[in-house]
């Protein structure tokens, strides 16, 4: 793999910051891994090797800060941002150490809203297995739901066919799925991937700039999947949709709320596709099918319910 590597890390807004550091490390099973002098909580999944995947601070408003990519190296972050700018976006960068243990980054905003950065560089603090000889799993597996790691992300907002272009052409993204609108002349939804995975990133076109739907966490089976149902239950969580299993992507998932609203994904499975495949189209009277397969619904709170 070359260029974009994969989903680095995001950055949400919570309302209430120790009951959302009580969920994020005692239910979700992230292990906290710092605070910075903003008052921001770092987090990152038990078999993640960098410093920190998912990030916390205390605001007004639930929602989403941004979302980041890291790239293979300093010379791809060069190019990258070249590209960027050659395409007409405008790009800062955040210097080094703005974010614990993280290098230099280049933000743009695009057509949705949404702040996206690059980079390059986060310390890798490895998964406490160490890299000789190391064990299949340890005790931060089975603290909590305990995913695997930051899996993607399905972001709200206006002009997503050009957000689209903008992951596909300047990137090296490839689109993998998508829905149609009810009439079938656009996308009201694409499902975009860097690598083998269904999906790295994914927007649905809304009104409202800058909306976050979920952040996926990844499980390694269907029964981790369920499990992580049982310590929803068990600690009263607001479960939106599933244990069910997604006709796009073939991923299976529980949709569920943290404490302030934003929604995130416990995920597993799906298939694993190449650039050169031809896009899956659902046509927006299956879109029920593509959210629940089994049973055919659209729900409106995954079309309506967003921070
Ligand atoms: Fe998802």
């Amino acid at each position: 793999m070359t260029g974009v590597l994969r989903p680095g890390h995001a950055q949400v807004r919570v309302l209430d910051l120790e009951a959302s550091i009580k969920f994020y490390r005692d239910v979700l099973g992230l292990v906290e891994t710092g605070r910075d002098a903003q008052g921001r909580v770092y987090f990152k999944c038990w078999d993640e090797r960098d410093h920190s995947s998912y990030v916390i601070r205390e605001a007004d408003s639930a929602g989403i800060d941004f979302f980041g990519f890291k790239v293979l190296d300093k010379a791809t972050l060069d190019r990258l941002e070249a590209d960027l700018r050659a395409y007409g976006l405008a790009t800062t960068r955040i210097p080094a150490g703005e974010m614990l243990e993280t290098g230099e980054r280049v933000r743009f905003q695009l057509p949705s809203g949404h702040l996206i950065e690059l980079y390059a560089e986060k310390t890798a603090v490895g998964n406490g297995l160490g890299t000789t000889n190391p064990a299949p799993w340890g005790a931060s597996r089975e603290h909590g739901i305990a995913p695997i790691r930051l899996d993607h992300g399905l972001l709200y907002g206006p002009n997503i066919a050009e957000v689209q272009k903008i992951f596909v052409d300047v990137l090296g993204f490839y689109l993998v799925e998508r829905v149609l609108t009810e009439d079938g002349q656009t996308s009201a939804a694409v499902w975009l991937s860097c690598s083998h995975k269904v999906h790295d990133i994914a927007f649905a076109e809304y009104p409202e700039p800058g909306k976050l739907h979920h952040c996926s966490f990844l499980m390694e089976s269907w029964e981790s999947v369920l499990r992580a149902g049982d310590i929803m239950s068990m600690n009263k969580v607001a479960v939106d949709i599933g244990p069910t299993r997604h006709g796009i992507t073939r991923g299976c998932t529980i949709y569920a709320w943290d404490p302030s609203g934003n929604r995130f994904e416990t995920f597993m499975g799906g298939y694993h596709p190449y650039p050169d495949y031809e896009p899956l189209t659902w046509t927006f009277d299956n879109f029920g099918q593509g959210l629940d397969y089994p049973q055919r619904k659209l729900h409106e709170t995954f079309l309506t319910v967003v921070t």
